[in-house]
């Protein structure tokens, strides 16, 4: 099992991220981080809206920054996804549908709520997966 310690930067970096979340209805707020193979950077928070649907998760919008900066899957070294609930947030299924697409399937991705802490990816969270190979 790979070292989770490499990872405490970026999961550093997320928990700042989470305290941005825009998240009045649920008041769960979700912070990630993105580090790309050059040593950048990328954050989300969630940002929810009253017409509910059109929340947006942390790490959607921290893979988007990546990718709105130039980055593609290649390029990235890992996401961070945190939050303080009391147990780990795993992203949603739509996130893993974007993720699938925007990661390579054994990109870490890195999950921590403080008490715990994994390293999974998205080859896991999301078998058996509809991807632009089907096409
Ligand atoms: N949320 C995320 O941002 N990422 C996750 O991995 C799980 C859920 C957000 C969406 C919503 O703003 C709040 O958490 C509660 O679902």
């Amino acid at each position: 099992m790979e070292n989770i310690e490499k990872y405490r930067a970026i999961i550093d970096i997320a928990f700042k991220a989470c305290e941005n979340a825009y998240a009045p209805y649920s008041n769960y707020q979700v912070g990630a981080c993105v580090l790309t193979k050059d040593s950048k950077h990328f954050i989300g928070a969630n940002v929810e809206n009253a017409s509910y649907g059109l929340t947006n998760c942390a790490e959607r919008n921290a893979i988007f920054q990546a990718y709105s900066n130039g980055y593609r899957k290649g390029d990235i070294e890992a996401i961070a996804i945190v939050s303080k609930g009391k147990t780990l947030a795993t992203p949603c299924g739509a996130c893993r549908q974007v993720l699938v697409e925007l990661l390579e399937k054994n990109t870490p991705i890195v999950l921590s709520n403080h008490k715990e802490e994994k390293i999974t990816n998205i080859e896991e969270l999301l078998p058996m997966s509809f991807t632009e190979a089907d096409l």
